[in-house]
């Protein structure tokens, strides 16, 4: 376990220049003593990033769930490995151990054999936050299908783009889910999309809400039967470490999302390390990250990263304010929590209750604090940082995407003295760079550029399903032999990283990454709609809201605008769900364009956030007259 346990900061500078001197050496030692691999790797790396082309452990054979699961068996079979919360604080936690999750995900894996899934398969799972997700991801993995988990917030439109574009004949979900005090019918939103799915034989149907719902003769199932009858040992499908294991979509500036793959040996390695060493996990320690499994957050860091080091990962159905805004505080004490990993969006959610609900709990078994999927502001950092951590415990600030499968800069708990708002410093093996505008990388500290990767990392996504042109268009040419973000970051005088946002068109609401073009998209279906323009604006809960210039059509003129409003918002959650609704509508004559005819949405930017001071370099606009109107009508 040599390298495998970071203690403190020396040992992470001293980790880190070997990682960059030698990288291959480095993660080979890594994945040679933490795993069980059926063969090992003829080469542990080959990269091009012109093509781009990376392979890591090329020749490699494994099973993921192997790593997950079984080799636990002997050691922890007792040993809790996921904790179940429900939705309703009444309904009794659900404890299951490495030997019952074995078995359940053997059943699952029958099942799913049974109906003729094959290694290469792509299975859709739309499930909410109960077991059964947890326990399909790791089915598939187990006999080789690539899962394709869709976040069970999305539409039936957003669902059926997903299942299409990866061509998945199967889809696991439920009954319905359970969201504070609401149920929603997720059967409902997958009858809806299939009408546009032909190529789905199957649909499996895990019971949750016990509601009587339309079952399609031929092609829906429940699943628990078939669970019941099945064998409850299933052999692992031997994987190369450079097979697929995952499609997981994440919305582009432009276009349909983008199914980012993921494959099997690399991201092993690189999420169970940092699992280890970002959260500093001991033997005995439970652990909770309050992501949904439907985001990278889940699949890297509740379930993957975790159970490849037999810890225990908290799986959590409900929502931080049912019944009330002390839930998170009551799950906390309720199960011992000692790393507890959210988003800043929740943080700000909760720290606007005030301290009441936290005085209630006690929290004194927390040991690290996480959060992850946007920047944290100083006011949200400090209120974490004194209140829940009762400045007690390191705030690990995660920057990663979807795209990098693991967290790439990140405090090491413990090691890194902390500083509000700021990454800090890269992961081992990852080589961070700032460049200007020129296409230059900038050496010097105190700077801001534009964030890229210089050198490949284990769980880098090895392409965009179907489409390698636009994975090398998106990540890669942007500069030339880096891999960039899409993200702005500052570095300071002793080389932390702050990540200041995205420099594209993509804006993060509450911590879900949204493309302004598919929500353009869905409101210019509106029939009275001829053209709009989406920007993000400031917003003290989701960091960013949505704001929306609209164009109507004449035929819309005469329309009451209230009730327009209110029709393209349900356009919007029809299409794409209701986490891309817009919290302001304007509507307009016209739209600020360049001579070439690109929005100038710096402009609109400026005007949503009322920061019209200064709004820039304004030449090359071919309708300046547009912006004063917009503005007189904004304020
Ligand atoms: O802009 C960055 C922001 O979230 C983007 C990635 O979103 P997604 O693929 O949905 O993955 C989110 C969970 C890993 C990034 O390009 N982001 C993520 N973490 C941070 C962040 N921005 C600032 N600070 C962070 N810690």
């Amino acid at each position: 376990m040599s390298n495998y346990h970071i203690k403190n900061l020396q040992e992470y500078f001293h980790l880190y220049y070997k990682s960059v001197r030698n990288p291959e050496l480095f993660w080979e030692e890594i994945a040679e003593e933490n795993f069980v691999w059926r063969k090992r790797w003829d080469n542990v790396l080959s990269w091009d990033f012109t093509k781009p082309e990376i392979k890591w452990f090329e020749g490699a054979q494994l099973n993921i769930t192997e790593n997950c699961i079984d080799r636990h068996l002997h050691t922890r079979g007792d040993k809790t490995a996921i904790i179940f919360e429900p939705n309703n604080p009444n309904d009794p936690a659900e404890h299951i151990t490495y030997k019952q999750l074995h078995e359940r995900v053997c059943k699952f894996a029958n099942v799913l054999k049974d109906k003729g899934v094959q290694k290469g398969d792509r299975i859709c799972i739309y499930l909410p936050m109960i077991p059964e997700l947890a326990v399909a991801v790791l089915a598939c993995a187990r006999i080789g299908a690539i899962h394709s988990v869709v976040f069970a917030g999305f539409s039936a439109t957003a669902l059926a783009t997903r299942i299409n574009d990866c061509d998945a004949k199967i889809v696991l979900t439920s009954d319905g889910s359970y969201r504070g005090a609401k149920t929603i019918d997720l059967k409902g939103i997958v009858d809806e999309a299939l009408q546009d799915c032909p190529g789905v034989t199957k649909v499996l149907v895990a019971k949750r809400i016990q509601s009587d719902i339309h079952m399609e003769a031929g092609r829906d199932e429940w699943l628990q039967p078939l669970l019941d009858s099945a064998a409850s040992n299933c052999e692992v499908e031997i994987m190369e470490a450079e097979d697929p294991l995952f499609i997981l979509y994440t919305s582009g500036s432009t276009g349909k999302p983008k199914g980012m793959l993921h494959t099997t040996g690399g991201y092993m390695v690189y999420t169970a390390y940092t699992f280890k060493n970002v959260f500093q996990y001991r033997e005995n320690d439970v652990y909770w990250c309050t992501a949904d499994i439907g985001w990278i957050t889940g699949h890297s860091y509740i379930v993957y990263g975790p159970l490849a080091n037999g810890a225990t990962t908290l799986m959590f159905e409900g929502v931080p304010s049912y019944p009330d805004f002390g839930r998170f505080w009551e799950v906390v004490q309720k199960h011992k929590v000692n790393q507890f990993y959210t988003a800043p969006t929740a943080i700000r959610a909760l720290a606007k209750e005030g301290t009441e609900h936290l005085e209630k709990h006690d929290l004194s078994s927390l040991k690290v604090l996480g959060t992850v999927g946007e920047p944290i502001n100083e006011e949200a950092w400090h209120w974490y940082n004194n209140n829940v951590g009762n400045s007690n415990c390191p705030i690990v600030d995660t920057w990663w995407q979807t795209e990098t499968g693991g967290i790439l800069i990140s405090p090491i708990p413990f090691s890194t003295p902390t500083k509000p708002t700021y990454a800090t410093l890269p992961m081992l093996g990852v080589q961070p760079a700032l460049m200007d505008e020129n296409g230059n990388e900038i050496k010097s500290n105190q700077v801001e550029g534009r964030l890229c990767i210089k050198f490949p990392w284990p769980s880098v996504a090895r392409t965009i399903w179907g489409n390698h042109q636009r994975y090398k268009d998106t990540y890669f040419s942007a500069f030339e032999n880096m891999y960039f973000t899409g993200d702005g970051a500052l570095r300071d005088e002793v080389g932390y990283y702050r990540i200041t946002g995205r420099v594209d068109d993509v804006i993060i609401v509450s911590g879900h990454n949204l493309g302004t073009a598919p929500i353009e998209d869905a409101i210019n279906e509106h029939p009275a709609v001829a053209e709009s323009a989406i920007v993000g604006f400031p917003h003290d809960v989701k960091g960013n809201a949505l704001y929306g210039y609209v164009i109507l059509k004449e035929t819309g003129e005469s329309r009451d605008r209230d009730n327009l409003r209110k029709e393209i918002n349900q356009q919007i959650t029809d299409k794409i769900g209701p986490i891309a609704k817009l919290d302001k509508i304007q509507f307009t004559v016209g739209l600020p364009k360049t001579r070439s005819g690109k929005i100038m949405r710096r402009i609109l930017r400026k005007i949503a956030s009322k920061d019209t001071s200064n709004l820039g370099d304004t030449s090359t606009l071919l309708n300046p007259e547009v912006v004063q109107k917009i503005m007189d009508d904004a304020f």
